[in-house]
C-alpha cells in the first residue's frame, strides 16, 4: 500500500466518527502538571479535514483539563493493523465554549456515554478499596450539572504523519500547516 494522499487520511478519521475503524480510539499526550508526558485512550468524536481539528469529550473535572489549561500542546497516535498504517498528530486543545458546538457534540452523545458524568468526583479521585468512597473527608461527593460537566475539546493540529508499514520499502510522510496550506514531505521511515 502506497501513503494515501491527504484527504484520504483525513476521511479515514471522518469516517471513525461515524462508523466502526482503528481510529475509533486515539491515544492522546498531552504535559502533566509537573511537566512530565501523560498518555491516555479517547474517543475521536469529530474530525474536520478542512479544518485541520479534531475533537473530543471529557469530563471538566479531569486532570486532562487542567494540564491542556497549563500547556495546550498535545499529540495524538492511533494504529490500524489491517493496513499496518500509524497515524501521528500533534497540535494544541483548547476547551470549546461555542455553545451551539458544545450542544451539539452533546447530543450526538449515546445515554449510556453522558452518564459517564454521573461521577461525584473527579476523575484520578483515590477511593477507599471497596469503592465506595474516598477515605479522605475532604473529598465530598459533587453535585451540580452533568452537562456542566461536559468538556468538549477542540484539537488544531499543526502536523500530522502517515506511516505505512504494509509497504515495501517503509513510507512515511508527514504534513505541515503553513499559511498557504499544508506541506507534505516525505521521511527516512
Ligand atoms: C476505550 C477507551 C476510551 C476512552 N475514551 C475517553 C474519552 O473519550 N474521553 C475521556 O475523557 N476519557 C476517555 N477514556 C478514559 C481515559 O483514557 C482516562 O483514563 C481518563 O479520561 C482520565 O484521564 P486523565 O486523568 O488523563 O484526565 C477512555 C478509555 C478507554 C479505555
Amino acid at each position: 500500500m502506497s501513503i494515501p494522499a491527504f484527504a484520504d487520511i483525513w476521511s479515514h478519521l471522518e469516517r471513525a466518527t461515524r462508523e466502526r475503524s482503528p481510529f475509533n480510539f486515539l491515544s492522546l499526550a498531552s504535559l502533566g502538571l509537573d511537566g512530565s508526558p501523560q498518555l491516555r485512550t479517547i474517543v475521536l468524536r469529530a474530525a474536520d479535514g478542512k479544518a485541520g481539528t479534531l475533537h473530543f469529550v471529557t469530563d471538566f473535572r479531569s486532570p486532562k483539563i487542567a494540564e491542556i489549561g497549563r500547556d495546550p500542546r498535545v499529540a495524538l497516535t492511533g494504529y490500524d493493523p489491517v493496513r499496518n498504517g500509524q497515524i501521528r498528530m500533534s497540535g494544541v486543545a483548547r476547551l470549546v465554549e461555542d455553545e451551539i458546538v458544545r450542544k451539539a457534540l452533546w447530543d450526538r452523545l449515546r445515554g449510556g456515554t453522558r452518564t459517564l458524568f454521573e461521577a461525584p468526583y473527579p476523575p484520578g479521585t483515590p477511593l477507599t478499596e471497596d469503592g465506595a468512597g474516598p477515605a479522605d473527608p475532604a473529598f465530598r461527593p459533587e453535585e451540580g450539572d452533568l452537562y456542566d460537566r461536559f468538556a468538549p475539546v477542540e484539537i488544531t493540529l499543526s502536523h500530522l504523519e502517515w506511516l505505512d508499514l504494509a509497504a515495501t520499502p517503509h513510507l512515511r510522510c508527514r504534513y505541515g500547516r503553513t499559511a498557504a496550506g499544508w506541506a507534505s514531505s516525505r521521511l527516512s521511515p
